[in-house]
């Protein structure tokens, strides 16, 4: 049993850094002394001390025999699973290295559509067939639900082959599925159940939050540690959580996927983040969830901003991390990109996204009662301007039942792509990805069959003058397929 309280990794940087020692290592700054003087007027020098590089003293992520190690039991305490590893480079790498180690090259997995664009890199380097599910958009709310429980029986009935399940929970949103159900139906049929739960490393530390992947019964689970909790951008974390991963595999992937430069101020800060939400997370976030709560209440009451709410959420059958705010902008007559940009130049609030509809305002371990009152006030003051005209958006997807012909790594690799028109490209097989935001879900994924109806959308979106996430011309007018001849 380890000690929660300590902190191996943070306290060995630091007393690194305090007996100043000389660097002849990289990196090239030296313990701040060659960084720019503009800079380091801004930031002070100290916190260079602490971007090392990997010496016996601060241990090396890919062969931890030290610090790191004891850093990363403690995390796999924290969270009560088998193992932890700490990542730097997001839940982005945490996604590839999850798909990379639980399937090989041909294996399928199952998984929503809406799933973050890493997952698709993922798939192309771990060589798996994806089997789609289509994400339940919901008009009313305006947002976008991932996998719940009766689809993923439906798939697992109809592709018994599948390896794994992998899901999303919670969503942007704060959106989550029933993981515990999902888990049994998974284990049931021997599936691997994978969870992307980058915006969930609170959850397991507050008993009002929605069950958290681990508890779940996730295999393995990936968390961005620095979108809630106090670790620095980048810094997040990679768990195994049953007999049916090989950490040695998981290990081998991540050291393929990661830098031998790690920086080690983000692998410090998992450290101490883990150390804080460990004793004070019950605390912080519950004082959170009241104040997210009085926030919805408030919002509520205004004439034209919206704020969905847990009861909503739990009528459709899924569960809401309350903290996170989506505020409905629609009814302002302004969509949700205009409201971020008067948030952050007229009222010195940046939220954390915008769509055509809603804006993400995501609090953290850090957040303040008068953080939340300054957006609130911002709010309340653009809901009594004079509303522009309501616009008619709506949020919608074509159907999109695909049929997978190619693996998108072979599409990836083969390079044999051809363009052609997109009144011509239906029957053809994709070569590209082309995402149109919102509602931020691909249309078209290398490898799969184009439709008519995919095209007529595409092309509809075109003659809007909507510019979609992948296309590399001026105007989407065509699409690359793959060249059969
Ligand atoms: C659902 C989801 N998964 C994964 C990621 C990637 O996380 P990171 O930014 O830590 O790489 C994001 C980023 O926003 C996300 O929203």
């Amino acid at each position: 049993m380890h000690n929660q309280e300590r902190t191996p990794l943070l306290d060995t940087l630091l007393a690194h850094a305090r007996r100043d020692v000389t660097s002849f290592h990289t990196p090239g700054h030296k313990n701040g002394q060659g960084i720019d003087p503009k800079l380091r007027s801004y930031t002070g020098r100290n916190v260079y001390k602490l971007d090392v590089t990997v010496f016996p003293e601060v241990d090396s992520l890919h062969d931890p025999v030290g610090p790191i190690k004891k850093a990363q039991a403690l995390m796999a305490q924290a969270y009560g699973v088998k193992y932890s590893q700490f990542l730097v480079n997001g839940s982005s790498v945490g996604n590839m290295a999850m798909l990379m180690s639980a399937c090989h090259p041909g294996d399928s997995v199952i998984l929503s559509r809406n799933a973050h664009k890493s997952t698709l890199s993922g798939i192309i380097m771990s060589g798996v067939w994806p089997i789609w599910i289509q994400p339940k958009v919901d008009q009313h709310l305006d947002v976008i639900f991932d996998s719940d429980a009766a689809q993923i029986e439906e798939a697992l009935r109809q592709f018994p082959e599948a390896k794994a399940v992998f899901v999303t929970s919670p969503t942007y949103h704060g959106i989550t599925t029933d993981l515990p159900q999902i888990a049994q139906l998974c284990h049931a049929k021997g599936k691997l159940l994978l969870v992307d739960e980058a915006h969930g490393a609170h959850l397991k530390f507050h008993k009002d939050f929605p069950t958290s992947a681990v508890e779940a019964g996730a295999d393995l689970c990936v968390q961005s540690t620095h979108k809630i909790l106090s670790a620095l951008s980048q810094g997040s974390v990679l768990y195994v959580n049953s007999d049916g991963v090989d950490i040695t595999r998981v290990r081998k992937i991540l050291s393929l996927l990661q830098t031998t430069s790690p920086n080690y101020f983000i692998l410090a800060s998992l450290d101490a983040a883990r150390r804080q939400v460990f004793f004070q997370g019950e605390k912080i976030f519950g004082r959170l969830i009241r104040l997210a709560e009085q926030a919805r209440e408030r919002i509520n009451r205004l004439q034209r901003v919206y704020c969905f709410t847990q009861g909503e959420i739990r009528a459709k059958g899924y569960d809401l991390d309350v903290t996170k705010l989506t505020l409905n902008v629609t009814r302002t007559g302004l969509s949700g990109h205009d409201v971020e940009h008067l948030l952050a130049f007229e009222y010195g609030v940046q939220v954390d996204c915008a769509d055509l509809f809603n804006l993400i305002a995501i609090m953290g371990s850090g957040t303040t009662r008068q953080d939340v009152e300054k957006l609130l006030s911002a709010v309340e003051a653009i809901d009594k301007k004079e509303p522009g005209e309501e616009k008619n958006w709506v949020l919608q997807l074509p159907s999109l039942a695909t049929e997978m012909v190619m693996t998108p790594r072979d599409v990836f690799l083969q390079h044999r792509a051809k363009r052609v028109s997109l009144s011509k490209a239906a029957g053809h097989i994709s070569a590209q990805t082309l995402t149109p935001y919102p509602p931020g879900i691909p249309v078209l994924i290398p490898g799969e069959r184009i439709t008519k109806e995919m095209c007529d959308f595409l092309m509809d979106l075109a003659d809007k003058d909507i510019r979609v996430s992948g296309q590399e011309t001026e105007a989407l007018r065509s699409v690359k397929v793959v060249a059969t001849r």
